[in-house]
């Protein structure tokens, strides 16, 4: 953990890491640690998780020693309905990390997989611990492919995955990519607390790869058909449907259809 303590000092995050060479998942026990009083900026480290796990009950492939994941206890000044924006800023952090890598475009797909040339690289799974009119904790829980082989990835997300090292043609050192994420976050979630989501917001926008293209929204009850506006202030995710009015998608999976 050294290295991370190289660059800029962190305001807000690292206060304490807690490393671990295997655990079921590091949200699990992050959120195990906040419910126990954990200051906001722990983070909770593995080199493999048993049990990780992806948005809507998927699982993450998180072999050993070859990629990221980790999860910071956050205790954000938010209403709860606004605790879709650490998804958000997160975002926009690793977003900006990893174009900082690599030359090819990075994509958002709203809300939180971080895409390059149409595959997922990294993913996001903020989990939420509220009041009626507070947020207690948020667990953001991050997993990118660093050193990840398509060739070794299961068969089922072969076709869709990528890795840094994939992108790059090298191996990544993975504490100086976690180092500048994390020193991203830092940053993001300091502008976040100081100033909203308003100044985050156009640079979510920038690397937002669905604004304009039909998508189709699978919700718990309903399906929307339409085009992709952006998000509003809370990180809603704004579409026009096929009848002209505009909806707020609070949650779903988004997927881009044939026009
Ligand atoms: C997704 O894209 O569905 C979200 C993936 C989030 C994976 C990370 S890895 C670290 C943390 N621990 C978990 O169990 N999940 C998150």
């Amino acid at each position: 953990m050294d290295e991370l303590r190289r660059g800029p000092a962190l305001k807000r995050l690292g206060c304490e890491f807690h490393y671990f060479a295997e655990i079921d998942s590091t949200n699990t026990y992050a959120r195990q640690l906040a419910e126990a009083g954990a200051r906001e900026g722990e983070i909770v480290i593995a080199e493999a998780q048993t049990q990780g796990r992806g948005r809507l009950g998927r699982r993450w492939q998180s072999p050993p020693f070859a990629n990221l994941y980790f999860s910071v206890i956050l205790r954000p000044q938010l209403a709860p309905m606004q605790a879709p924006q650490i998804t958000l800023t997160a975002a926009v952090a690793l977003a900006e990390t990893v174009a900082s890598f690599i030359a090819q475009p990075v994509t958002i797909k709203w809300p939180n997989d971080i895409l390059v040339d149409g595959r997922k690289l990294a993913g996001i799974l903020t989990e939420a611990s509220c009041d009626s009119n507070k947020v207690n904790f948020v667990i953001l829980g991050i997993g990118v492919n660093l050193n990840y082989r398509v060739a070794t990835m299961p068969e089922e997300i072969r076709a869709h995955a990528t890795s840094m090292a994939e992108l790059t043609g090298s191996s990544i050192h993975r504490e100086s990519f976690l180092r500048r994420l994390i020193q991203g976050l830092d940053r993001c979630y300091g502008e976040l607390d100081e100033f909203g989501f308003a100044g985050l917001a156009p640079r979510w926008e920038a690397h937002f790869g669905l604004r304009d293209k039909r998508v189709r929204v699978e919700l718990l009850d309903q399906i929307v058909t339409g085009r992709a506006l952006g998000i509003d202030e809370d990180g809603a995710l704004l579409i026009e449907d096929d009848r002209g009015t505009r909806q707020r998608v609070l949650a779903g999976d988004v997927i881009p259809v044939e026009s």
